[in-house]
């Protein structure tokens, strides 16, 4: 087992709960990285939040946006444990599935996709098949927007998350994604795209949200 998943059951539930915040906190501003996903989302969009794994920066988000209603899945068992029971009955919380299992089963076509510390985790060679599915959402629904959120390589605290990614969230295939190969992989998957950036980056180095839309 991996570091983190193993300290995540010593210390029980609400310890561990706590201790994440602080340890993510090294990281990224999560209340500056909703006010920057704040800032492109629509007015009482549905947000489809994909690898959406504990769901804390759901809670930041929703605090400053109570008219959205959020679908988070993730291919783990578990998704969306951590959002606060108050935002309870605007969250789906959809386990164990992918973006492939949510788009073939026909779902609800969302307004915009939130994909935030997600890319960095899908190995290089999956990358076009994951934007495939994107492609098939976009195809079907024109005006999505596509919420990057990710890491910008080179900072010291992009090299503390990735050996952190690395050793103790266990990812071996985590492979940061600078914002100008997300673009030019996302333009070469589903072609011309506008892209606004949210400027995160000037106020949380190294973290980045980057919107697109067709
Ligand atoms: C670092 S966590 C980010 C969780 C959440 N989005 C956040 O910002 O707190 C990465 C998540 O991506 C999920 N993930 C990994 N590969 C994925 C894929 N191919 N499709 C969707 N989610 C994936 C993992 O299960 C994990 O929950």
């Amino acid at each position: 087992m991996a570091v983190g998943p193993a300290i995540r059951r010593f210390l029980g539930p609400r310890i561990a709960r706590l201790a994440g915040l602080w340890y993510r906190a090294l990281f990224v501003d999560l209340a500056q990285v909703a006010v920057a996903l704040a800032a492109v989302l629509p007015r009482g969009a549905h947000l489809l939040d994909v690898g959406g794994g504990d769901g804390q920066p759901l809670n930041h988000l929703l605090a400053l946006r109570p008219d959205l209603t959020i679908t988070t899945l993730d291919p783990a068992p578990f998704v969306g444990q951590w959002i606060e029971e108050r935002f309870a009955g605007q969250v789906t919380r959809m386990p164990a599935t992918t973006l492939a299992d949510y788009v073939s089963r026909g779902q609800r076509s969302p307004d915009a996709l939130l994909i935030a510390d997600v890319m960095h985790h899908i190995p290089k060679s999956a990358r076009r098949g994951f934007l495939d599915s994107i492609k098939v959402l976009l195809d079907r629904q024109p005006a999505l927007r596509i919420i990057v959120k990710d890491v910008e390589p080179g900072h010291w605290r992009a090299v503390l998350g990735y050996w952190s990614d690395r050793y103790v969230t266990g990812d071996r295939n985590v492979s940061l994604i600078s914002i100008d190969d997300l673009t030019r992989l996302f333009e070469e998957a589903l072609g011309p795209l506008h892209c606004v950036d949210t400027h995160l980056l000037e106020k949380d180095r190294p973290n980045y949200v980057l919107a697109f839309h067709r």
